[in-house]
C-alpha cells in the first residue's frame, strides 16, 4: 500500500486496497493484517480481547472469518453479543485497521466445512484436547493426548477435532483505516450501506 498521500488518494482505490491487504494477510504470516485482536464483550460487560489468525476475506461479501474452539469463552461470548472489532496492525506497511462488525459462529455447513478442511493437522491438533479452552487446570498442561505433545495427528486422529471447531463470519459494518507516514498520519472510515456499497469519510487522524 502506498504511503504517497499527496495529492490526497482516490477513497475509493484506498478501500480496494485497504480490502487486498486484508485478502494477503490470509496467508501471508508475516504480514501483520494475518493476527488480529479480537475484541468481544463478556457477560459482566467488560471487554475481551485475544489474537486469532485471519483465516478467510470475501470483499464481495463483506465478511471475513477466524476460527475458534466452540467451547471457548469467545463463542458464549458472541452467541450472547455478536457485535465486535477486530484491531489489525502491520508495522511494516504502517497501516491501523479498525474493524467493527456482527459475528454469526458456524458450527455446520458450508462456511464451518470450508474452514474445516482449509485446516491443516498442525492446527486441528489445537481442537483435540478434552478440556475446554480456559477452564482451570491442574498442573503446566497443553491440554492434547499425550502422544500428540511435539506432534501433529494423523488425518484420521484428527478427525476428532471436528465436533469442537467452530468459525466465526464477521459481517463487516465499518472499517477505520490509520495510515501512519512522516509528512502527517491520515485516517479514513469506511462505513457498510444498507443498499451496498460502502460510504466512507476523512478522519482526523
Ligand atoms: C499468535 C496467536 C494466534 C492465535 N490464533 C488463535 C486463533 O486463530 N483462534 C483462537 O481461538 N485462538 C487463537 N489464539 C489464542 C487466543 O489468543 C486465546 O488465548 C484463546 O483463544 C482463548 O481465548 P478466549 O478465552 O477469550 O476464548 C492465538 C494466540 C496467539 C498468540
Amino acid at each position: 500500500m502506498s504511503h504517497d498521500l499527496d495529492p490526497p488518494p482516490d477513497l475509493d482505490a484506498l478501500l480496494q486496497q485497504t480490502w487486498r491487504e486484508l485478502v494477503r494477510g490470509v496467508p501471508d504470516e508475516r504480514h501483520g493484517f494475518h493476527w488480529p485482536v479480537v475484541a468481544t464483550v463478556d457477560e459482566r460487560g467488560a471487554p475481551q480481547a485475544r489474537v486469532c489468525v485471519l483465516r478467510s476475506v470475501s470483499e464481495g461479501g463483506g465478511q471475513l472469518t477466524f476460527q475458534t474452539d466452540r467451547r471457548s469463552p469467545k463463542v458464549r461470548e458472541l452467541r450472547a453479543e455478536p457485535r465486535l472489532s477486530l484491531t489489525f496492525h502491520d508495522r511494516r506497511r504502517r497501516l491501523q485497521l479498525r474493524v467493527c462488525g456482527a459475528a454469526e459462529v458456524h458450527l455446520e455447513g458450508p462456511v464451518f466445512d470450508a474452514g474445516w478442511s482449509r485446516c491443516g493437522l498442525g492446527g486441528r491438533r489445537s481442537y483435540l484436547g478434552e478440556h475446554e479452552p480456559s477452564s482451570r487446570s491442574d498442573d503446566w498442561s497443553p491440554n492434547l493426548p499425550p502422544h500428540l505433545v511435539g506432534s501433529a495427528p494423523t488425518r484420521d486422529e484428527s478427525e476428532v477435532g471436528r465436533a469442537r471447531f467452530a468459525v466465526v463470519e464477521v459481517a463487516i459494518h465499518s472499517m477505520d483505516l490509520l495510515v501512519l507516514a512522516r509528512s502527517g498520519h491520515r485516517r479514513v472510515r469506511y462505513t457498510r450501506r444498507e443498499a451496498g456499497g460502502w460510504g466512507a469519510e476523512w478522519l482526523q487522524p
